[in-house]
């Protein structure tokens, strides 16, 4: 059984150390946070491990993981580098979604075989977590040997593991921030719409159109799933959505989107249609 440190072990940490316990391939020996009150109460989440009030109080390890926040990992893992306790030849990783392993450098530097774990999944309210993780996607990215022990490590805990490309972290965290944060805004942005119009239950009307085409667009492809004015090069209707837009910001996204529908859509489109709908859309459209 390989033993697991945390250090951070806020909302993804807390729960990655639970699911690594309750799969019995794991038991998690210490954990730092900042305040030892935080560190005992995520013991007693866990349900295992030592409580440390810093970081040269924790015990050694087989694995150590650093869910700290992004912007502390590099500072945490040059502080971690200097423990005697961490011992060479031990995993590292982090869970950042954006930030390379390379940030783990100070560890790497000690012998210590470095990764990224990161799973797709929002760890909002810890037992829901636990409860729901099964099946999340986890990138990997780092040392060859660590993320094989990685793939095993998601692999226990319920997730799916896959590599990234060296260099693909901030492309794919990007794609990741587009899915979900921007499908928010979207979903703002025709909730304001509709509001505008006079729909009284703007969400549910939308909401349903919403999934009807996400539900589309998964299972045929989102160039396949298309419909709408800009597929059917009707421009006149574009221009009347364009003249009820009810701020500069409403204007500016739907111009933007439009233009990366239309770029979609002119495959199937008449040239003319395609000249006109562009100029309809054109980035100086939107002053
Ligand atoms: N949350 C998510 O949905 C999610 C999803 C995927 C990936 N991630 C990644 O997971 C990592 C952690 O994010 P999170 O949302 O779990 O953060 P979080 O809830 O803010 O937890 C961060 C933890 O780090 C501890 N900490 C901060 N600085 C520390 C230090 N210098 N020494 C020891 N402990 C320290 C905090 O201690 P205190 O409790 O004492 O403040 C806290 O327990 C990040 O890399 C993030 O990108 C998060």
């Amino acid at each position: 059984m390989k033993t697991l440190n945390i250090v951070g072990a806020g909302r993804l940490g807390k729960v990655i150390a639970r699911l690594a316990r309750n799969s019995g391939r794991y038991r998690v020996a210490g954990i730092c946070n900042r305040s030892p009150e935080s560190a005992a109460a995520a013991v007693a989440f866990v349900g295992e491990g030592r409580a440390c009030a810093s970081l040269s109080a924790l015990p050694a390890a087989d694995m150590w993981l650093l869910a700290v926040p992004d912007a502390a990992i590099g500072r945490v893992a040059a502080e971690l580098a200097m423990q005697a306790r961490v011992a060479p030849g031990a995993l590292a990783f982090h869970a950042s979604g954006a930030c390379e392993a390379a940030l783990l450098g100070p560890l790497a530097r000690r012998g210590l075989r470095c990764a990224s774990l990161h799973p797709a999944f929002s760890f909002a309210d810890a037992e829901r977590a636990v409860a729901t993780f099964a099946g999340t996607r986890c990138a990997l990215e780092g040392e060859a040997d660590a993320c094989v022990e990685l793939e095993s490590l998601a692999r226990d805990i319920g997730g799916l593991p896959f590599r990234l490309a060296p260099g693909g972290k901030p492309a794919y965290h990007a794609a990741l921030c587009v899915a979900s944060n921007y499908l928010l805004a979207l979903t703002a942005l025709a909730q304001e719409l509709a509001c505008a119009g006079g729909v009284e239950q703007a969400l549910p009307l939308i909401g349903a159109l919403m999934r009807q085409t996400l539900e589309n667009a998964l299972e045929i492809g989102p160039q396949a799933a298309l419909t709408g004015p800009i597929a059917r090069g009707d421009v006149q209707t574009v221009a009347r959505h364009l003249a009820v837009m009810p701020s500069p910001m409403a204007r500016a996204t739907y111009l933007a989107l439009g233009r990366a529908t239309l770029e979609m859509a002119a495959p199937g489109l008449a040239p003319d249609d395609l000249e006109r709908l562009a100029a309809e859309l054109a980035p100086g459209a939107d002053a």
